[in-house]
C-alpha cells in the first residue's frame, strides 16, 4: 500500500531508533529526565520563546494553550476550518469552559477586519473575547502558509483589542521550508505555540508547547491535570529531539514530491489547487466511492471538508510511490466519476 492518508503515518526510521534506545531517562514529573529537558530546552531556542513543555499530542498542546491563555465563559476566536475546532473533539468547552467561535477566510487566514468585527464589546451580557488561535500551515486549507505580513498583522489587530494568541503550529516548519522564513518569526507574534514531532518531522509521538517561563509553567500544572505527566518519557522524547535536529531540512523534498504529485492528478484529468507544502488537495465527484476505488489499486488517501480528498507526501513517501500513485489514480478516474450502481 501507498499511504498517503497523512504524514502521521512514518515509521521511525534506524538512526531515530537508536537515539530512541539510547537515550539517558528519568522521571519527567520531577523534572529529571535530561532527554526531555534537553528537547524543551532545544525547541524553545528554534521558537525564540523562553520555554517549552513536552505532551504527547498536538492536540494536548494545542488544549493547553486554550487553557492556559482563558479563563471559563471566555470566548476563542478561530478560523472556520481550524484543527482545535473541528478535530479535537470539543476540547476547548470540555476542558476550559470556554465557547468558540469561528471566522471565515481564505486560505485559513483571518483578516483583521474580520477579527475587529468578531471581537465582543465590554458589556455584561457578553462573553469576553480572549483568545485568537491561528493555525500555520493551514491544514483544511490544503497545507496553506500564513504569509508572515497578513500573520503579524491579524496578530497586532488580537493584541491591541487585548487578545492573547495562540498558534497551532502542527506543521509550522513546512512553512519555514516552503518559504525560508524561520519559524521564530512567526512564533515573535504569538504568546503560545504549538508544535508536532510526530508529522512531517517523522517522530512516533509528541508535540511541544512553547511560551514565555511563567505561562509554561502554568502548562505543566495543566499538563498534570489533563494527564499528560508522564515519566520516564525521555525514550520516545528522543526521537522528537532526532526529529528536530534532523529532518527539519529535509521537508523540502516532501513539498517536491507533493507538486509532482499535484501535477500528475491535474494531468489525469483531476481538479487539483496548486499545493505550498506537503498537502494536495483533489476534487473527486464521490469521495468515498473515489478511495475506495484508489485503495483497491493499492493507494490510501483520506476523505477532507468541502468534497475533496487529501494526499499528503512524508518521509516513507519517495518518487517512485509518487508515480505509481499518479499511475493508479489515472486509471481509477472513470470508474470513480460513475455513478454507483
Ligand atoms: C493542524 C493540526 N493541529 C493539531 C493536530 C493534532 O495533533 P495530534 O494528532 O498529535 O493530536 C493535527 C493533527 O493532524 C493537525 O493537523
Amino acid at each position: 500500500m501507498i499511504d498517503l492518508r497523512s504524514d502521521t503515518v512514518t515509521q521511525p526510521t534506524q538512526e531515530m531508533r537508536w537515539a530512541m534506545s539510547e537515550a539517558p531517562l528519568g522521571d519527567d514529573v520531577f523534572g529529571e529526565d535530561p532527554t526531555i529537558n534537553r528537547l524543551e530546552e532545544y525547541v524553545a531556542e528554534l521558537l525564540g520563546k523562553e520555554a517549552a513543555l513536552y505532551a504527547p499530542s498536538g492536540t494536548m498542546t494545542n488544549q493547553i494553550g486554550v487553557f492556559v491563555n482563558t479563563a471559563r465563559g471566555d470566548e476563542v476566536l478561530l478560523h472556520e476550518g481550524a484543527h482545535v475546532f473541528i478535530f479535537e473533539a470539543g476540547g476547548p468547552a470540555l476542558l476550559s469552559g470556554v465557547q468558540v467561535r469561528t471566522l471565515p477566510g481564505e486560505g485559513g487566514r483571518i483578516s483583521r477586519e474580520t477579527l475587529r468585527g468578531a471581537v465582543r464589546p465590554k458589556d455584561v451580557h457578553f462573553p469576553r473575547s480572549r483568545l485568537l488561535c491561528l493555525e500555520n500551515t493551514h491544514n483544511t486549507a490544503g497545507g496553506r502558509v500564513y504569509p508572515l505580513e497578513d500573520f503579524a498583522s491579524v496578530a497586532s489587530e488580537a493584541r491591541e483589542l487585548g487578545l492573547k494568541v495562540h498558534l497551532d503550529g502542527a506543521r509550522l516548519f513546512n512553512a519555514q521550508a516552503a518559504t525560508g522564513i524561520p519559524a521564530r518569526e512567526w512564533c515573535e507574534h504569538a504568546d503560545t505555540v504549538s508544535v508536532c514531532s510526530s508529522k512531517g518531522l517523522g517522530a512516533p509521538v509528541g508535540s511541544l508547547l512553547a511560551g514565555d517561563a511563567e505561562t509554561i509553567g502554568e502548562a505543566r500544572r495543566a499538563r498534570k491535570a489533563f494527564g499528560g505527566g508522564m515519566r520516564q518519557a525521555g525514550v520516545i522524547a528522543a526521537g522528537s529531539l532526532y526529529a528536530f535536529e534532523h529532518h527539519v531540512e529535509r521537508l523540502a523534498e516532501d513539498h517536491e514530491r507533493a507538486k509532482k504529485l499535484a501535477d500528475g492528478l491535474r494531468g489525469a484529468g483531476y481538479g487539483v489547487a496548486p499545493p505550498e507544502t506537503n498537502i494536495v488537495l483533489v476534487e473527486v465527484a464521490e469521495p468515498a466511492r473515489f478511495l475506495e476505488v484508489l485503495a483497491r489499486e493499492g493507494v490510501l488517501a483520506t476523505p477532507m471538508t468541502g468534497g475533496t480528498v487529501r494526499f499528503c507526501t512524508h518521509l516513507d513517501v519517495r518518487d517512485e510511490e509518487v508515480e505509481a500513485a499518479i499511475e493508479a489514480a489515472s486509471r481509477v478516474t472513470a470508474d470513480a466519476l460513475e455513478p454507483r450502481g
